[in-house]
């Protein structure tokens, strides 16, 4: 096993909370001199050694110059669309290395239909389900209709749609509305019970090296009530889904996934981002990202408990055999996320916020998702999501203590937050072990 290689400057591209995290663990490891993030924010910008970089993050050809101009050892593509429009592949051409697919791996995400094609060759278990063209709707209802009479049915949008693409449906009826809302191609699916676990593995083309498992809460509200969301909280570990599951979901799921893609000759180089539903038969993909999650990202990283950066890289280099495991913290952490009035609708911007500097002072981390700087001095809200307050405690109960004590420092007119991220886990028992069937 050769040393593993340590970047020493780091290019992140995004500027939501998953970079902040990204950007407040790479800052913090030995021989990381500088990380630049673009465009980054006004908050991730207060992090020691690191410099926000304004550029648009889709456009590839810029993307490659301000790698070069800064010299990075490395770029680590945060959010799905700069991947969808191949940013990855102009910095593979320029010979920078990078932590992110190209476009035509980036297709698990981007496409539904195409992540059904490959997890079926795959042989990944998953809902039942079908892709249709748009010009098929009436089949498509059909379907829709068979599976709402037995349980429940899924419309999904085939594009991205910033997680807000997913309709489920109760009855026929409501999945004929769903589907004729959609303009494009879509999927429909049969409707799976349980509960959700995100399993995210690093991988270089052929190897996949597990993060720890977390869970996201997509619903606005308490209680799993309310629209969809891009996740309003998380935690890690689940008691439903150890860290000790990861080597068989990745048996199960990413491995196969890989070599599929390999076979195909779009080799996947990234975070591959199994969104699982751990049904009464065991584990089921819901759908594939090809990136890191957002908000998951902010409670894996504070659970590493070793550099990220040396991983990432040799990710990128196609070498991950080179490195070890990474050591992980047992402890727990909780993340809430503060949004916006209007959100996941229209977000008001510009309120002040009260009480970032007394939930730092109480220990919490809080990661900028969507703030600016206000004129005299402050933070204001800019943009859905706003902040993401996170704690690490001996168990989830403590992390989720922390996080909330945390959250409730931090204020503005019209926030919203969830009051029950981890509170159903921390009190209750462990539901039955998730066993693969
Ligand atoms: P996706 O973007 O495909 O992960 O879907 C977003 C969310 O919709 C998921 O996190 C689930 O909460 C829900 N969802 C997607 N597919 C299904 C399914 N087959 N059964 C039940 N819920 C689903
Ligand atoms: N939190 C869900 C996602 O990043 O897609």
């Amino acid at each position: 096993m050769s040393l593993p290689v340590m970047p020493t400057r780091i290019l992140i591209v995004g500027g939501g909370g998953r970079e902040h995290a990204l950007a407040w663990k790479l800052a913090s490891e030995p021989g990381v001199n500088e990380i630049f993030v673009l465009p980054g924010s006004d908050g991730i910008a207060e992090e020691p050694r690191v410099r926000i970089v304004a550029a648009d993050p889709s456009n590839a050809s810029d993307v490659v110059a301000i790698a070069r101009s800064f010299a990075a050892e490395l770029v680590v593509i945060g959010p799905e669309s700069p991947l969808a429009v191949g940013v990855a592949d102009d910095l593979i051409d320029a010979g920078i290395a990078v932590f992110g697919p190209t476009a035509a791996a980036a297709r698990i995400e981007s496409s539904k239909a195409f992540c059904r094609e490959i997890a079926t060759a795959a042989g990944v278990p998953m809902a039942r389900g079908r892709a249709f063209r748009a010009a098929d709707r009436h089949a498509a209802r059909e379907l829709a209709a068979e599976f709402a009479a037995s349980g429940g049915a899924v419309v999904k949008v085939d594009g991205l749609a910033g997680g807000k693409g997913v309709v489920v449906c109760d009855t026929a009826d409501e999945a004929a509305d769903a589907i004729r809302a959609i303009e494009g191609d879509l999927v429909v699916e049969e409707r799976l019970d349980g509960r959700e676990a995100s399993v995210i593995a690093l991988c270089d083309g052929r190897e996949a090296l597990a993060l720890p498992i977390s869970r996201d809460y997509k619903r606005l509200g308490d209680g799993d009530t309310g629209p969809n969301t891009g996740g309003m909280g998380a935690y890690s570990p689940l008691p439903d889904l150890p860290d000790e599951a990861t080597d068989e979901i990745l048996g199960r799921f990413h491995r196969p996934v890989l070599g599929e893609l390999a076979r195909r000759g779009t080799p996947f180089r990234g975070a591959l981002y199994a969104g699982l539903m751990l049904t009464a038969a065991g584990p089921r993909l819901l759908e594939f990202n090809a990136r890191f999650g957002d908000p998951e990202t902010q409670v894996i990283l504070p659970r590493l408990a070793g550099p990220l950066g040396p991983v990432l890289l040799a990710a990128a280099r196609g070498s991950l055999r080179a490195v070890s495991p990474l050591p992980v913290d047992p402890r727990a952490a909780v993340g809430i996320v503060l949004a916006a009035e209007g959100y996941p609708g229209d977000p008001r911007r510009g309120d002040p916020i009260e009480g970032i500097d007394d939930a730092r002072y109480a220990g919490s981390l809080v990661f900028h998702a969507g703030t600016a700087r206000r004129r005299g001095g402050g933070w204001g809200t800019n943009g859905g999501r706003v902040l993401t307050v996170v704690d690490v405690g001996g168990d989830l109960e403590d992390a989720q203590f922390a996080a909330d004590r945390g959250a409730a420092q931090i204020s503005w007119p019209g926030m919203q937050r969830r009051h029950d991220i981890a509170s159903h886990v921390a009190s209750s028992n462990p539901v039955p072990q998730a066993a693969a069937s």
